[in-house]
């Protein structure tokens, strides 16, 4: 039996059930036969079923795109809420317009089999009265295939969003170095042992790969791999602000009055303390983080403005975004 013949047949069993004088077995052979077999055939309900089943199938595919693409908007409610209340009305219309609606009623006697045999046979055809099965069938599976989508996408919540791309920055070659406030920041603006955050200029602030910190230290003591020997200019060096181990921002720098007594110049998060040797092309030295801060090569423009001289050595935050080494 098809899914509607069975709902059909619930329908009719229920009805039959709630009809006062049946249930309580008062119907007899002499009364008249109650016995209804509406057909409605009505295209203005399928259509209409048609298009609530599509609408639920758009918001639900709307649910799936906003996940990937603003998973904190409550927009997300909306959507998914739009879309099982499109599918109700849907039911609720089919139910009452589309599907054939049946009422039998017999008489309380020893069940024949030629009757069973009746009632299967009508139930075969509930589908007579529908004009549009196509149509139906193919809004069912918008329907269908939306909300499943809407029930798997919020899995990916539980791991790394959608939208996380490490390797990609705004950062290339000849782009200028603003401070938070937006204006262009001078090699000169840095003395030695300075730190200063620096964005890349016209880009969005918001991207994780954006923000870095820029700190000045003798540049006879930087001791970067051969192949950065022109990416400190005078001694100015730039790094990823968002730190390896678990993506905190990094506030600190650490710079000695006396190297003879302490420890050298570092970058120092001051979630878990890890601690980045800058003139070592800030390698961890110290605590919980396993891989350096990405380096941004720098020159210094004709105007005294520090300029990206490329894009970032690597990729920006923690290991388990999915960077291997
Ligand atoms: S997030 Fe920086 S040390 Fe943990």
């Amino acid at each position: 039996m098809t899914l509607l013949g069975r709902l059909a047949f619930a329908a009719g069993a229920l009805r039959g059930l709630l009809r006062p004088g049946v249930a309580g077995g008062a119907y007899t052979e002499q009364d008249a036969d109650p016995r209804e077999r509406r057909v409605p055939a009505d295209p203005r309900a399928e259509a209409l079923v048609a298009a609530l089943l599509v609408l639920a199938g758009l918001l639900a595919a709307a649910f799936g795109v906003l996940i990937a693409v603003d998973p904190q908007t409550q927009l997300l409610g909306l959507t998914f809420g739009l879309a099982l209340a499109a599918l109700a009305a849907a039911l609720i219309v089919a139910g009452k317009r589309v599907v054939v609606q049946e009422i039998d009623v017999e008489p309380r006697k020893p069940p024949d089999p030629a009757d069973d045999e009746r009632l299967v046979a009508e139930l075969r055809t509930v589908g007579e009265g529908i004009s549009r099965r196509r149509a139906l069938a193919g809004a069912a599976g918008v329907a269908c295939a939306g909300l499943a989508g809407a029930v798997v996408l919020p899995i990916t919540a539980l791991g790394p969003s959608l939208d996380a791309a490490p390797d990609k920055t705004p950062w290339k070659r000849g782009r200028r170095l603003v401070t938070p406030e937006g204006r262009p920041l001078r090699a000169a603006d840095l003395v030695l042992g300075s730190f200063a955050s620096a964005l890349p200029e016209g880009a969005d602030k918001r991207e994780l790969g954006s923000p870095v910190v820029v700190v000045r230290v003798d540049p006879g003591t930087i001791r970067l791999p051969a192949a950065r020997r022109d990416w400190a200019p005078q001694g100015i060096l730039a790094f990823s602000q968002i730190c390896t181990h678990a993506g905190c921002a990094i506030t600190l720098f650490r710079y000695p009055v006396d190297e003879a007594t302490s420890n050298g110049p570092a970058l120092v998060c001051p979630c878990h303390y890890s601690t980045f040797d800058v003139r070592r092309a800030a390698r961890p030295i110290f605590g919980p983080a396993a891989r350096a801060l990405p380096q941004l090569p720098l020159a210094i423009d004709a105007s005294g403005v520090l300029v990206a001289a490329g894009a970032l050595s690597g990729s920006v935050g923690p290991s388990w975004w999915g960077v291997k080494s």
